[in-house]
């Protein structure tokens, strides 16, 4: 597989998302506020899905534009955004490739999402590149150490292998390696934690929630389910032993890593 068939598979995987936008709508808020989005601020929402970080920064009165790989999520973003009354410029582009000019932004801002693309690098280059200097870039993203990290590194053994130099998406929620990774383009470099409190009745009603809407598992479940159905009870095991773990009064907790910093 090249990197071009892995987005192929990727844009292909995430359709299913738009049942998780509840899933994602009080941490958006989190992230606009961590950000400091303001009214009429220039921002931009890299990975947008179905809008809930750039219509919770646009009811704010910030000017957003947005991008996703997955036509049907920006489809029902722009449904979310007509019921919200809030004007933003949705696109269909590539992290690795943002339409956009040198220092368009006041503020970029990716929840969940900037770290699933393959090249870590590319992505972070071009969500700096549209950033004015003294801009701010703020980030959600899934520690490797926590449930979905752990879930998403699960899954990972029952998948084909990425192609050659592509890293885990899960390193994006290690402050290390994020730190390395924006290196001397900013300055300020913030880090704070929070959590998204799932409602499920069980670990199978979360997993069964998860198989048919997470992004990168769908594809691995079909082929399974098909080809080697005791490999996939064996992973559907080791999945709810975790989230059990991670499982209070019909809570699930998802914890995740918040990052801001200053672009120099
Ligand atoms: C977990 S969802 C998060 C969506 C949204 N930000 C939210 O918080 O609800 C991941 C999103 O990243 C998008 N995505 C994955 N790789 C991408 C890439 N290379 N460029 C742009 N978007 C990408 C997917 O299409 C999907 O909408």
């Amino acid at each position: 597989m090249d990197i071009a068939q892995l987005k192929a598979a990727q844009k292909e995987g995430w359709k299913h998302f738009a049942p998780l936008e509840t899933v994602t709508t009080p941490s958006a808020a989190r992230l606009v506020h961590f950000a400091g989005i303001s009214p009429g601020a220039r921002v931009l929402d890299v990975g947008c899905g179905t809008g809930v970080v750039a219509i919770t920064a646009a009811r704010l009165r910030a000017r957003v534009d947005a991008i996703d790989l997955t036509p049907q999520l920006l489809e029902r973003a722009r449904e979310n955004a007509r019921i919200a009354k809030v004007d933003i410029e949705f696109r269909e582009a590539d992290a690795e490739d943002l339409p956009f000019r040198d220092g368009e932004f006041d503020i970029v801002v990716s929840q969940f999402a900037h770290m699933f693309a393959p090249r870590p690098d590319i992505a972070i280059a071009q969500m700096l590149r549209v950033l004015r200097p003294g801009g701010t870039i703020a980030f959600s993203t899934w520690p490797p150490e926590l449930l979905v990290g752990r879930t998403m590194q699960l899954a990972s053994r029952y998948m084909p292998p990425p192609p050659p130099g592509i890293p885990s998406p899960m390193l994006w929620g290690d402050p290390q390696i994020v730190t390395q990774r924006l290196g001397s383009a900013v300055a300020d470099i913030v880090f704070d934690r929070d959590s998204i409190l799932v409602p499920a009745l069980t670990p199978q009603h979360f997993r069964m929630v998860i198989e048919r809407s997470a992004g990168p598992i769908i594809k691995m479940i079909e082929t399974l389910a098909v080809s080697q159905p005791e490999r996939l009870e064996a992973y559907r095991a080791e999945f709810d032993a975790i989230v059990s773990q991670y499982m209070r009064d019909n809570l699930i907790c998802q914890g995740y890593l918040l990052t801001r910093a200053r672009k120099v």
